[in-house]
C-alpha cells in the first residue's frame, strides 16, 4: 500500500481526526517533503501537496510535468488521485507547498476536483509559502457558486 500512515504520528501522540495546529502544521510540512519529488522540468516551480482523509490518513503529491505540457498534474490531484485510488472518498484537508513567498493557492482545476470529494463548507485548504508559513481557507470560500454532482441530480430528468 502506497499509503502514507506517518510513522512519526505516532510518536508525537497526535489523532489526525482532528484538525487542530499541529495536525495543520503536520501536513504543511508533509507537502514541503512531497514537494521535494516534483517532477517539474519545465517550469521549475516545485509544487507538494499533503491531503489528510477523514479517517486520519495522509496521502502525498508532487506536480508531474510533460513535454507536451498540457499531461501536466498538479500537487493536490496527484494527492487526491492517489488516495481515490485506493479507496478513499472523504477528505477533511490539504495542505499545499510551493517554492514561493507567496501563499500557494490551489488552482481552479484542482478545487474542482476537490470538490467532487468534499464537504466544502468544511474542507480546510492550508497554503503554504515557502517559509511554511501558511493561511486558512475552506473550499467552500475559495470556491463559491460552484458546479458539483447536485447541480446533475436536480436536472437529470431521464431525456438524454
Ligand atoms: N501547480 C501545482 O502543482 N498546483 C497548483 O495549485 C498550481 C500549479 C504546478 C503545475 C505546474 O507543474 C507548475 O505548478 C507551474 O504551474
Amino acid at each position: 500500500m502506497s499509503e502514507v500512515r506517518d510513522q512519526n504520528l505516532n510518536s508525537d501522540h497526535l489523532d489526525l481526526k482532528h484538525l487542530d495546529k499541529k495536525t495543520e502544521e503536520l501536513l504543511v510540512k508533509k507537502a514541503g517533503e512531497a514537494k521535494e519529488y516534483s517532477y517539474s522540468p519545465y517550469s521549475g516551480f516545485r509544487v507538494g501537496a499533503a491531503l489528510l482523509t477523514k479517517s486520519g490518513v495522509i496521502y502525498t503529491g508532487c506536480n508531474i510535468e510533460n513535454a507536451a505540457y498540457t499531461p501536466t498534474n498538479c500537487a493536490e490531484r496527484t494527492a487526491v488521485f492517489k488516495a481515490v485510488s485506493e479507496g478513499e472518498r472523504e477528505f477533511r484537508a490539504i495542505a499545499v507547498c510551493g517554492d514561493a513567498e507567496e501563499y500557494l493557492a490551489p488552482c481552479g482545476v484542482c478545487r474542482q476536483v476537490l470538490l467532487e470529494f468534499t464537504e466544502p463548507e468544511k474542507f480546510v485548504v492550508l497554503m503554504a509559502a515557502k517559509s511554511c508559513e501558511y493561511r486558512k481557507m475552506t473550499l467552500a470560500e475559495l470556491l463559491p457558486a460552484s458546479f458539483s454532482k447536485s447541480d446533475l441530480s436536480a436536472a437529470s430528468d431521464g431525456k438524454n
